[in-house]
């Protein structure tokens, strides 16, 4: 029998003040109903402007479990369109990325559709004479995603009507994509190489929810970067020689909880928020000859200083993507069950900066964020273990609670010390808003 379908009380109910139900994390109902309201009514990252350079190329992605390609129209426009052929349903491209050419063409009976989507061809299109083809849905093409936005580069997707318009539902939040952007001298980004998949046997939020999440690094975190700094100090004993790149990044991972509780988190409204403030584990790393230099060439120094000033550490867009601007990275969590998500790495190059630049940030995705990283997978053991500990019927209930204060509901946003997790909290209230809102 069917608990939560079409019950907008009872959806609520799985989320307390300080407390969220084992339900949003177990419950097969309850992701279906996430794909079905909470996917559709935000909006959903799709992917980089860059992926797509020219015109007919395409990327093969989802929205939530729906088929979706991000294509660059002949006049220049990126469209995002569901990956379903308007005549029997068949998917256009099985690939996750190619050129189309000037149309796409099914591979069933040779429809063909322009990169927009719009209709081009039937063959044998006398069979449709006087059959009233024009008042079937089949004419009108294959269907695009209806509000797309692209935000400096970065291209995202709502399904649904309801729900906020894009500067509404982001806000001061999109504030961590421009200091991305702005990192780079000419103001470009570029996705540089290809996509890191890892897959996770946990559920989607586990992962979103980890990024705000400062008061496991130095717990979770010990074996694989404790490990990695003890081996150094043993290799150089009392020295201060120069930290290698794989000990500078790790290090930080290690510090204490004085450092995660000063660095301050940022809460924005509809769910997003950042970790990072003051400073953050990527505020220490040695420069990179040449950078500051040609900021300064493109901005005058007080703006580079500004920008390079800002040392975020996870920003989350909720629901499902979060982005690291500091060291040009950001992830997708693709959800595809309510105990398997997809979690995509994605490294950038700042067009016009060294390639020490990208070098750092390829080095940094393969050590924490690849499915060979040894950091990772402290985090993926620790997923893995809750998703199984949940099913114990004895507490079905999740802790939220670390510094709440009753009056935080008031607040759009705040800066908060760096280890509450009012940032948890915050994403659970605009779960239950955009689950709820087409219930
Ligand atoms: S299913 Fe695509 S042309 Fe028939
Ligand atoms: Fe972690």
């Amino acid at each position: 029998m069917s608990k939560y379908n079409a019950n907008a009380a009872a959806v609520r109910d799985l989320v307390r003040e300080t407390e969220v139900h084992r339900d949003v994390y177990i419950n097969q109902e309850v992701f279906d109903l996430e794909m079905e309201h909470l996917f559709a009514n935000t909006w959903i990252y799709v992917g980089h402007d860059s992926q797509v350079p020219n015109p007919g190329d395409y990327y093969g992605t989802a929205i939530g479990k729906q088929p979706v390609l991000m294509v660059r129209h002949s006049d220049g426009m990126v469209h995002v369109l569901y990956n379903r052929c308007p005549h029997k349903g068949t998917r256009i491209t099985i690939d996750t990325c190619g050129n189309a050419g000037k149309f796409f063409r099914c591979p069933y009976h040779a429809w063909s559709f322009r990169t927009d989507g719009s209709l081009l061809a039937i063959p044998l299109r006398k069979g449709y004479e006087h059959t009233g083809l024009e008042q079937s849905h089949a004419i009108k093409g294959i269907a695009p995603v209806r509000h797309v936005k692209n935000y400096r580069g970065f291209v995202f997707a709502k399904m649904n009507d309801v729900g906020d318009d894009f500067e509404e539902y982001f806000g001061e939040s999109l504030s961590t994509i421009d200091n991305m952007v702005d990192r780079s001298p000419a103001g470009r980004l570029e996705v540089a190489g290809g996509v890191l998949r890892y897959m996770h046997n946990c559920n989607w939020k586990m992962l979103v929810e980890n990024l705000t999440d400062t008061c496991h690094p130095m717990v979770a975190h010990e074996s694989s970067a404790g490990t990695a700094i003890e081996v150094w100090k043993k290799m150089t004993p009392g020295s201060n020689q120069k930290k290698p790149p794989a000990v500078e990044i790790y290090a930080p991972f290690m510090s204490p909880y004085e450092f995660f509780e000063k660095m301050g988190i940022r809460i924005w409204r509809n769910g997003h928020g950042h970790t990072g403030v003051h400073h953050s584990i990527h505020s220490d790393y040695s420069a990179i000859p040449g950078y500051f230099e040609k900021m300064v060439a493109a901005y005058g120094e007080t703006r580079a200083k500004a920008i390079l000033d800002e040392n975020r550490h996870n920003t989350s867009y909720f629901p499902n993507f979060t982005v690291k601007g500091p060291i040009q990275a950001t992830r997708l969590f693709k959800p595809l069950g309510p105990d398997r998500t997809l979690a995509e790495s994605f490294t950038f190059r700042l067009v016009d900066a060294p390639d020490q630049l990208l070098e750092r940030t390829l080095t940094y995705s393969r050590l924490i964020n690849a499915p060979t990283s040894i950091v990772g997978h402290d985090d993926l053991e620790m997923y893995e273990r809750a998703q199984e500990g949940l099913h114990v019927d004895a507490n079905p209930w999740v802790n939220v609670q670390r510094l709440y204060d009753p009056a935080e509901r008031e607040q759009e946003t705040a800066v908060v010390n760096g280890t509450s997790e009012w940032q948890m909290r915050n994403q659970f209230r605009a779960w239950s808003k955009f689950m709820t809102m087409s219930m």
